[in-house]
C-alpha cells in the first residue's frame, strides 16, 4: 500500500513512520509512506498557501490553486482509491472505517490548517472526510498519522504474529481481555488461574467473558452496534 499526505508542515510527519510497526512495514516494502509539502505546488510568492476568507471573519483558508496543483500531480502519477480530508467535521474514525481502507492500494491524505481548505476542494477532488475525534487539532498531521498507524498495522504480513490484529479491542465490536506476563507473582499480585491451566478452551472462554464484561462496563454503546 502506499499513503501520500499532504501537508504544510512536513516536519511533523518525520518520525512516526520511522519507527517500530511502522517502519518494519516501510522495510518489508508493504507500506510506503509519502510526505509532500504544499508549499512546493504554490505559484504565489513566498510560499503562500492560504489566504483570508471571502465573508470576513477570523481564520485563514487554505487556497484552492496549491491544494489541486499538488493532487493533480499526483494523480498523475497514480490512481487513488479514496483521497481522505482530515477534519474535525468528517466522519468519526474507527476500526470498521481502519479495516476497509488497510484493504485499499493507494491512499491520499489532505491535512487542514487554519480555518480549513477552500470548500471547492471538498466538492470536487475529496471522497472521504475523517475526523479522530470531538476535538480540535491545530492541523491535520497528527490525525493523519493516527489513520496511518491504524491502517498500516492491519496490512497482511505488517504484524509478526498474523491473529493478533484480529483479537484487538474493536473487532468484534469487543474490548480486548486482560493480559499478564512474566513475573507470576509480584509484590503478593498473582494472576487469574485459568490462564495456567493449560487448556485452550477455558482459557478462550474467560477471554470472552473478560471482553464481554468490559464492554458492558466501559462502553455499552458497543454491545448495541
Ligand atoms: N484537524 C483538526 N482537528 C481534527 C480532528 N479532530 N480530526 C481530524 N482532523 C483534524
Amino acid at each position: 500500500m502506499r499513503i501520500d499526505i499532504i501537508s504544510v508542515v512536513p516536519d511533523l510527519l518525520a518520525s512516526p513512520f520511522s519507527h517500530s510497526i511502522l517502519k518494519r512495514a516501510n522495510d518489508k516494502g508493504l507500506l510506503q509512506v509519502n510526505v509532500i509539502n504544499l508549499r512546493e505546488y504554490t505559484t504565489y510568492a513566498r510560499a503562500q498557501v492560504d489566504d483570508y476568507q471571502f465573508g470576513g471573519g477570523a481564520g485563514m483558508v487554505m487556497m484552492i490553486e496549491p491544494l489541486v496543483n499538488a493532487i493533480e500531480s499526483l494523480q498523475r502519477e497514480r490512481i487513488y482509491d479514496e483521497i481522505i480530508y482530515l477534519t474535525p467535521d468528517g466522519k468519526t474514525f474507527d476500526q470498521k472505517t481502519a479495516n476497509s481502507l488497510s484493504l485499499k492500494n493507494n491512499l491520499l491524505m489532505i491535512c487542514g490548517h487554519y480555518k480549513g481548505i477552500d470548500q471547492r476542494v471538498r466538492d470536487h477532488f475529496i471522497t472521504r472526510e475523517i475526523s479522530i475525534g470531538d476535538y480540535v487539532l491545530s492541523g491535520g498531521e497528527l490525525a493523519a498519522a493516527v489513520l496511518t498507524d491504524a491502517i498500516g498495522r492491519l496490512i497482511p504480513g505488517v504484524l509478526n504474529d498474523e491473529s493478533s490484529a484480529l483479537t484487538d479491542s474493536f473487532q468484534d465490536n469487543l474490548l480486548a481481555p486482560p493480559v499478564y506476563t512474566r513475573p507470576e507473582v509480584f509484590r503478593g499480585w498473582g494472576i487469574p488461574d485459568v490462564l495456567k491451566s493449560g487448556n485452550h478452551k477455558l482459557i478462550e472462554e474467560w477471554r470472552h467473558e473478560q471482553s464481554v464484561q468490559r464492554t458492558t462496563e466501559r462502553r455499552p454503546d458497543l454491545l448495541s452496534e
